[in-house]
């Protein structure tokens, strides 16, 4: 095994942070994951996929497993309806473009999201109205512990808001390897209520959208208001959008009537906390290297060499002014690796 050391990790993390792996090892198949977590000699190990929502404050002093698993297989097919497997290390957005291309539909609204397939499942990933388990059939993951294959369906799996087992009781225990998702043909459904997708593809001049022009939609409003992290370091939101009770929300709508919102469940209200973090003063604030992305609150920024600490501290400025002003807590969406 091609074992190297201390490699920089800052083309591996979308935040561009610039960390060391004391040691490093590409996986491209299930052979050579097995064995390498079997490697008695680096007891200590660290996965990374796409790492695009991970927040690195110092240098992993492990075996780095890097998982670079492709593939894109077809494995049901019906009338209407493909079953595809993707391998953990296929990029999302490409698997994406992939599927549009043979006309498959469902995942068009998820365009432009970075990562891999792999880590789609651990928070759900979502945009514009669909959320992974929409599509989810089920997903593939290796037990660390003893390096079996283990198949986890959709309810298994308990998937909530940026939220699932793999970040909860399986968290740590599993490296996911495949991921089943069910796909439309043909008779597509389109999901073009939420947000700015209707207008977008009036703007577009299209009259009857298809899952193509949803997605050129989706990702002309992302490029519009989501830094290109190939271009400033970043991780999408970092934050998730609090969820509060009933008794909470109506005390804070009566301070600040001008808020949006969206009920969620049953007396439970979504605030966006893009808005709570602009109105706390930081959009489009910059401390040294570190800043709030001017166009949409929710995304922190590295504009080069800021250090993942350097992030830390200005999300829990963040955090404390928007409980000062608003009584309201905002959670990290982004995994912090302390
Ligand atoms: N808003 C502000 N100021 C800001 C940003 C947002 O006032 O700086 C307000 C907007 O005006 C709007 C509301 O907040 O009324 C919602 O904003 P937006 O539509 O941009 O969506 P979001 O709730 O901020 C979520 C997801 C995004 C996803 C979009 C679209 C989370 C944590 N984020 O953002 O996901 O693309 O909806 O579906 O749920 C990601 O997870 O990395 C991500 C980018």
């Amino acid at each position: 095994m091609n074992i190297l050391e201390n490699i920089a990790l800052k083309p591996y993390n979308t935040f561009g942070i610039a960390v060391k792996a004391r040691f490093f090892l590409e996986i491209n198949s299930l052979l050579q994951l097995q064995k390498a977590l079997q490697l008695s000699a680096y007891p200590d190990k660290f996965i990374i996929s796409g790492g695009s929502n991970m927040l690195l404050t110092k240098d992993i002093d492990a075996l780095v497993l890097h998982i670079n698993l492709k593939g894109i297989t077809v494995v049901e097919e019906t009338e209407s309806e493909v079953v595809i497997k993707v391998m953990a290390g296929e990029n999302w957005h490409e698997l994406v473009q992939w599927t549009l291309a043979q006309d498959y539909g469902g995942l068009e609204n998820m365009s432009l999201i970075p990562g891999n397939a792999g880590t789609a499942p651990i928070q759900n990933i979502g945009a514009y109205g669909v959320e992974l388990k929409d599509v989810f059939v089920s997903c593939e993951a290796m037990r660390i512990d003893n390096q079996e294959l283990e198949e986890f369906t959709k309810e298994e799996c308990q998937f909530g808001y940026r939220d699932s087992i793999f970040k909860n009781k399986a968290k740590g225990s599993y490296i996911i390897t495949a991921v089943k998702l069910r796909l439309t043909k043909g008779q597509h459904q389109l999901f073009t209520h939420y947000g700015a997708i209707e207008s977008e593809l009036d703007a577009m001049g299209v009259v009857t959208p298809t899952i193509q022009a949803i997605s050129e939609a989706v990702i002309r409003i992302r490029q519009s208001k989501l830094p290109d992290p190939k271009e400033i370091g970043n991780s999408g939101s970092f934050f998730k959008n609090p969820i509060v009770s009933h008794k909470k929300f109506n005390a804070f709508i009566k301070k600040f009537p001008d808020a949006p919102f969206y009920e969620v469940g049953e007396q439970q209200y979504k605030i966006p906390a893009g808005w709570l973090i602009e109105q706390a003063g930081f959009k489009g604030k910059r401390f040294g290297d570190a800043g709030v992305h001017a166009k949409q609150a929710l995304v922190l920024l590295n504009y080069g060499n800021a250090t993942g600490m350097e992030i830390v501290h200005l999300a829990q400025r963040i955090q404390k002014t928007v409980k000062e002003k608003f009584g309201i807590e905002i959670d990290a969406e982004v995994n912090i690796i302390k």
